[in-house]
């Protein structure tokens, strides 16, 4: 069911669409992850973002956030690199970067940088890098064996000697997220339509991007990686986690040690 786009009745009756995807869920009769999807003009990822949208928006400080814990001249596979939002100033702070998406209408925007159109999930490319990176949140998909194989492609790929720079949604956010609306500096405004909780520990949100004449809609499941379990699943895949990169505790440096899944 993955890059079903949003139809419009559902958009009217999110509530209904929630209730009917809580208990399918629970029944086994659904896969979590066809909640996922989004409406709007151009292409839409099979996770549901706007590649247009993506292309828009500009990096804040992720860049240099990575390039200092990763170090000069890092060679870096990137996973979910998007339109190349980051990829682009990355590359410009000199590192070779390897971006990989499951969009090719996303990756047709990267200039500069090698791209690989595949899942992640079934990434083999033979070859490691200095750095993994995998930013946006991925690591938050409520989906276990999903999130594991996530983590075993970013083993099976970073040198030993390497690192894992993840970016999860920062502890709290997901027992405190409420519909809301704010306008971003970059001139266009985010509204958080509707927030429910389909099952314990998971969270549906839709949200709606209004930028000039152009407005998406975005609809997605995440559930939080707490400390625990992020150490948990780390070692499981053969990390440690070595250290938070800002007050928040979002951004995770992980370093590889011998044995685990991935190894
Ligand atoms: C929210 S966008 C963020 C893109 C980019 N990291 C950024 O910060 O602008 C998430 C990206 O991850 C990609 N993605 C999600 N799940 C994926 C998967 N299983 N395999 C490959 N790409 C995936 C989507 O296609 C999308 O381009």
């Amino acid at each position: 069911m993955r890059g079903v786009h949003y139809r419009h009745d559902r958009l009217r009756h999110p509530g209904w669409t929630l209730t009917l995807v809580a208990v399918l869920v629970s029944l086994g009769a659904m896969p979590k992850l066809s909640f996922m999807r989004g409406e709007g003009p151009g292409a839409i990822t099979p996770d549901g973002c706007a590649v247009e949208f993506y292309a828009r928006l500009r990096a804040r400080g992720e860049p240099e956030l990575i390039h200092e814990a990763i170090g000069e001249k890092a060679s870096v596979l990137e996973l979910g690199a998007g339109a190349g939002r980051v990829t682009h100033p990355l590359r410009d702070l000199g590192h070779e970067i390897v971006a990989v998406d499951e969009s090719p209408d996303m990756l047709a925007r990267i200039r500069g940088a090698e791209t690989v159109c595949a899942p992640i999930q079934d990434l083999n490319l033979g070859r490691r890098f200095d750095a993994v990176v995998m930013i946006s949140f991925l690591i938050d998909i409520p989906d276990d064996d999903l999130m594991r194989a996530f983590l075993r492609t970013c083993r099976s790929h970073v040198r030993d000697d390497g690192c894992l720079i993840l970016e999860r949604h920062k502890p709290g956010w997901h027992e405190t997220v409420r519909p809301t609306e704010r306008t971003d500096p970059a001139g266009f405004t985010s509204r958080i339509r509707t927030v429910e909780r389909p099952e314990p520990g998971t969270v549906a949100l839709t949200v709606d991007y209004l930028w000039g004449d152009a407005s998406w809609t975005h609809s997605f499941l995440t559930r939080p990686m707490s400390d625990e379990r992020l150490s948990a699943e780390l070692a499981t895949a053969g990390f440690r986690i070595d250290r938070f990169l800002d007050p928040d505790r979002s951004w995770v440096r992980a370093r590889p040690v011998p044995g685990g899944q991935g190894a």
